[in-house]
Parts: C-alpha cells; structure tokens; sequence
C-alpha cells in the first residue's frame, strides 16, 4: 500500500494525543515513499511498534523507517541517547536480516543518557508525587541538558573533555546519591571504559545530522519527522507535570532535528479511535468501568516499552481540537478503529463543563483538568469486524458516520484510518 509523498516534502508525524497512538505503524506505512526518516525528541521511553509478514518489532530509539532499506533513519539531536539500548535495538534489527550500514546517522548534538540518570529517574519517582515514567532516565538526562552539564556524543570524540565532564557530573551526582544511600554508587572509570566501547561501535553513524538534513531538503528529498509520545506529554503544552520531558509537538520537530520551521511542510496528527493514558495525570474521559476494560484487553493497552495497563477512555475532542491548533495538524491517522468493532454505543467528548459552565478553550492547568465533567454525543456502534476492510466505502455506515463526526467536530480530513495492526491493514481516503 503506498501513500505517496511529493518530492521535498517535509512532514511532521506526531501523536495528537497522550502517546501510544500508533506512530510506529503510521510512520512505517509511509516510510515505504520517503527518503529519510527522523527521530527528533525522546529516548528510548517510547515503544515504537511495526508489524508486517506476521512479524512484530518494537522500536525504542532507532526510527520506525528502518525496515525500508532506501530509507536513511536519523537520530536527531533532540533525542536522548541511551548507548545499552541502542546498540541492541541495531542489533535486534540485524538479526531481523536488516542493513543498518551507510543509512543510520546520529546527532553530534545527542545528549547522551549515563547510568546515574536511570538512578536519579527512580529517585525522582518515589513518593507520592510521582509523574509515572518509565525509569530510563529520561527526564534526568534533560535536565541536565538544561542544567549546561549534560555529556553528548560529540564529547565521547575527545577522551579528555569526555572524561572531565564525567568527573564533573559524578561529583555532583554521588552527593546527592551518598545522601540517600549513605555510598557512593558510581566508578568513574568503568563507566568511561564502557562509553569509550560504545563510542567504537556507533563512531561509524555520528554526523553533524542537521547539515546533512538542510543538504538533503536543497536535493529535494522526502523527509518525515517522527515524534515520540504525543502532544498532551509536551512540557511545555501538554498537562504538565505529567508530561514527558521533551517536546514531541511540531515545533520540537525543528528544534530537534535542526531543520527550519519554514521548511516543514506538512503534520499529521496521529490519534486512536478511543483515549489512552498511561501513568499518573488528569484524563477526562477515562472509562473507569468494565467497559474501559473491554478496550485495554481489545486493544491490547500494555506498555510497549514497560508492559504497564493502560487507562483508557472516549475520544476527546476537546483535547483534541487543542493540538491541532498548537501543532497545525492539516490530517490526521486514525487508529485502531476495529477495538471499537464491539460495542453498541460509542462516545465522544465535545466539550468540557465546570461548575456548570461550557469551557471555551482547553484547561492550562492540570488541577482544572481534572474537575472537568465531559459532555458527550453518542454514536450507533456498528458492531461488525472491520479489521479485513479495505475500502472506506466497505466500511459499515456506522463507522462511517463516526469518522465524519470527528471530522465535522475538528475541521480536519482523516486521511488514513487503520483497522489493525499489519500495514496491510489499512484504509485510505
Ligand atoms: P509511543 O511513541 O510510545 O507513544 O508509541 P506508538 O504511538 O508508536 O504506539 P505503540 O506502538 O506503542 O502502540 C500501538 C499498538 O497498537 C501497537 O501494538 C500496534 O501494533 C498496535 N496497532 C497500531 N494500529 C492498530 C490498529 O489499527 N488496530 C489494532 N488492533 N492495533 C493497532
């Protein structure tokens, strides 16, 4: 199935929602007409997963083109670079019989994600204010970045810097963690033999990325950016602070890869038919009954990357309607559309009341989010299995009348609408 992309296209994929969309399908699906794919924020948090010829991958850092062998994946600077989990996702994807020689490149500018960052991840969460993240240091390895302390790839080319940075870093880190464990955790020199080996085997992928992106735009190449996460989790936009510690909206596209914002041409939203969330956090149309049950088990809503369930709930539009205007979404990818297969009725949320009163835009504050009462249309559930459909025609009129309805309530066409896992299985308009 080939979607296909105009020559120096630019186009953003994003989630529009809390993550989990189902990105790595989306953006699999259109790797097959693109040049380069980009992951621009995030680490190896995200869980990536493509299916195809009855096989299932699921992807952490490297970006979801990499089973396109014309296709060149980056690794933008906006990600953080955890080398454990990188050199055995390269080697995961080898052993799938994939050459990743000559078109997998990495950022300079990657931060790179040390082992007191998983530490201090753990530290941060206990208690109970806890954002509910996946432990690999993620947030840590950001705040360093914007602390001025952080260790990127392009430190691991001189051992020195490498080295008195660590240093730096470890003095720092054991105060806190002497504090706490009463010793100090870490050894400074086996951690700088184990980066000098990792340095090894990646030396052959870092590149300065941007000035190879911005060379690629000039010769008219097809280019997507793949964002991590969704919108919601944006620390900037997204409900903090049960947010992610990036920016997977499309302005976090640029600044993450480098590439200018008058280049990027197009964002596709990616949502659910439905709304999940996973960790802690306000979710105003989360199903808190056997009903929200039914669709964690149909849709199978287990972490990818940590194997934890899923909340999940109706569509929202609100939320909805809030990143596609901070993100410009022009289209949107709907999922998992066949979970719904089952059910009588169908909701959707149009509109948030608090004390009575409509609210006219989307709450800034995560403590309001979660006063919210939302109000919802109802819709005829089809009731029949859509997973083997292929046309949008096929599709039973109910169906129909739900996709038009989403995009009645946002403005925005659904382009492409998948009713299963498989890139084959897919609908496009
Ligand atoms: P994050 O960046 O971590 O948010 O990941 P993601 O957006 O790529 O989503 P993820 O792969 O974690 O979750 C999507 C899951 O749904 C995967 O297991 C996919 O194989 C599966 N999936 C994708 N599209 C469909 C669909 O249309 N129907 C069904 N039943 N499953 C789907």
């Amino acid at each position: 199935m080939l979607i296909k992309i105009p020559d120096g296209a630019v186009w953003v994929i994003l989630g529009a929602q809390w993550g989990d969309e189902g990105k790595g399908k989306i953006v699999d699906l259109l790797s097959e007409d693109a040049d380069i794919v980009v992951r621009y924020q995030g680490g190896a948090n995200a869980g990536h997963t493509v299916s195809f010829d009855g096989k299932t991958y699921v992807l952490h850092l490297l970006p979801s083109g990499i089973f396109h062998p014309n296709v060149v994946c980056v690794i933008g600077n906006g990600v953080v670079l955890d080398p454990i989990a990188l050199i055995e996702e390269i080697e995961m994807v080898k052993s799938a019989g994939v050459d990743v020689s000559g078109r997998l490149f990495i950022s300079h500018r990657a931060h790179l994600i040390m082992p007191y960052h998983k530490l201090l991840d753990k530290l941060y969460e206990q208690g109970d204010d806890k954002i509910g993240t996946t432990g690999k240091g993620i947030g840590p390895s950001y705040v360093d970045k914007y602390a001025r302390v952080g260790i990127r790839v392009v430190d691991l080319l001189d051992r020195d810097v490498f080295c008195k940075k660590l240093r730096k870093n470890i003095e720092l880190k054991n105060e806190i963690i002497e504090k706490i464990y009463g010793e100090t955790k870490f050894d400074v020199e086996k951690i700088i033999d184990e980066y000098i080996e990792f340095d090894k085997k990646i030396d052959e992928y870092v590149t300065d990325t941007a000035v190879y992106l911005n060379r690629a735009i000039k010769d008219g190449k097809k280019i997507l950016l793949e964002g991590a996460q969704g919108a919601l989790l944006d620390i900037d936009h997204g409900t903090y602070p049960y947010v992610t510690s990036s920016s997977p909206t499309a302005g976090g596209a640029s600044t993450g890869s480098g590439i200018p914002p008058t280049k990027i041409n197009g964002v596709i939203g990616v949502i659910k038919a439905y709304t999940t969330r996973v960790g802690e956090g306000p979710f105003p149309t989360e199903l808190k009954d056997e009903l929200g049950d039914h669709i964690r088990e149909k849709g199978h809503e287990y972490g990818a990357t940590t194997g934890r369930p899923r909340r999940c709930g109706w569509l929202d539009i609100v939320s909805l309607n809030y990143t596609i205007m901070i993100n410009g979404i022009e289209k949107l990818a709907l999922t998992k559309l066949d979970v719904l297969d089952e059910l009588d009725e169908i909701k959707i949320c149009v509109a948030y009341e608090l004390k009575g009163k409509k609210l006219k835009n989307f709450p800034t504050d995560s403590e309001t989010l979660s006063k919210v009462e939302p109000v919802y249309e109802s819709f005829k559930g089809w009731k029949t299995k859509t997973s083997d459909l292929k046309s949008y025609s096929d599709l039973p009129s109910e169906a129909r009348e739900y996709i038009e309805a989403i995009e009645k309530l946002t403005g925005v066409k659904v382009s492409i609408i998948s009713v299963g896992a498989d890139r084959n299985q897919t609908i496009l308009r």
